[in-house]
């Protein structure tokens, strides 16, 4: 039982428009505690690495660390890997109390994350919500603002298409602080990309993935953990700009890696 002041929330099904709610997509259930113990490793360590050419230690964790702070909402848990290190910093830049809110359809990442959490940095009051990042968060969290809120390798997971996808950055602009906040994340793109001299996304063309990588994207994308083959960072950006005021983005390896600040009171179209 969590302490009586965090909250575990249950599914709240608030907006109706966006379609019915998905408990069980592949992307989501894949996850299992056994699953889980594995994680780290393979995907953050091996996969990170040697097949999207995005070490979690130079890129992912660098870009946690910078924008981190006391009053957080991942969204999509995973193992938790994110938070709980983030918490090591040394000298720790937090003030008191440290709150972090947890977002997941699955429960055993919710509550291996927590529990993770828990165990190395007790003083953090954790809260966790069982709902799909894809809807503004239920009561009686809904009017909540956070001053970080994350999006790591969630929206390669979620089922296209990569319209309904972006509805991630609409909660994240809903939940964001509007002065101070910042959204961070990052998603693995089916193929390369990179930035022509206009500052524009463009496919590079003639470079095919390794072999690692395209074994695991097309087996990932056959078992529906991966729905991506349809992504794009051009669409990416500018769904992000479209919420945001401010938008940097960048490309590693195949992994689109973004931060967006003020967040947009009306959405420009799409
Ligand atoms: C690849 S893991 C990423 C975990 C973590 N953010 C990381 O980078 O290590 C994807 C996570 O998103 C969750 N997930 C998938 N679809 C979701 C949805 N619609 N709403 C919320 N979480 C979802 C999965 O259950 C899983 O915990």
């Amino acid at each position: 039982m969590p302490p009586p002041n965090e909250r575990t929330i249950l599914i709240v099904p608030d907006r109706p428009e966006y379609g019915a709610l998905e408990l069980e997509t592949p992307g989501t259930k894949a996850y299992t505690p056994r699953l889980l113990r594995l994680y780290d490793w393979f995907v953050l360590g091996f996969s990170n690495k040697y097949a999207w050419k995005c070490p979690t230690h130079e890129h992912l964790l660098p870009l946690w660390v910078k924008n981190f702070t006391e009053n957080h909402l991942d969204l999509g848990v995973g193992t938790g890997y994110f938070p709980d290190n983030g918490y090591f910093q040394d000298p720790c830049p937090f003030n008191e109390p440290r709150e972090l809110t947890l977002v997941d359809l699955n429960m055993y990442c919710l509550q291996m994350a927590r529990s993770r959490v828990k165990i190395n940095h007790p003083n953090v009051e954790v809260h966790i919500v069982q709902t799909t990042a894809t809807r503004y968060l239920p009561a009686p969290r809904a009017s909540a603002r956070y001053s970080s809120i994350s999006i790591f390798y969630l929206l390669h997971c979620l089922p296209g298409p990569i319209e309904r996808k972006v509805h991630v950055f609409d909660v994240a602009r809903h939940h964001l602080c509007p002065t101070k906040g910042v959204a961070m994340g990052a998603t693995i793109l089916p193929k390369y990309w990179e930035k022509n001299a206009d500052g524009e996304y463009v496919p590079v063309k003639g470079k095919w993935l390794n072999p690692i990588a395209a074994v695991l994207m097309r087996f990932y994308n056959w078992n529906g953990t991966f729905n991506n083959w349809e992504d794009t960072p051009v669409f990416y950006e500018r769904a992000l700009k479209s919420y945001f005021e401010v938008v940097e983005t960048r490309i590693v390896g195949l992994v689109f890696i973004f931060e967006a600040r003020k967040p947009r009171h009306r959405p420009l179209p799409l």
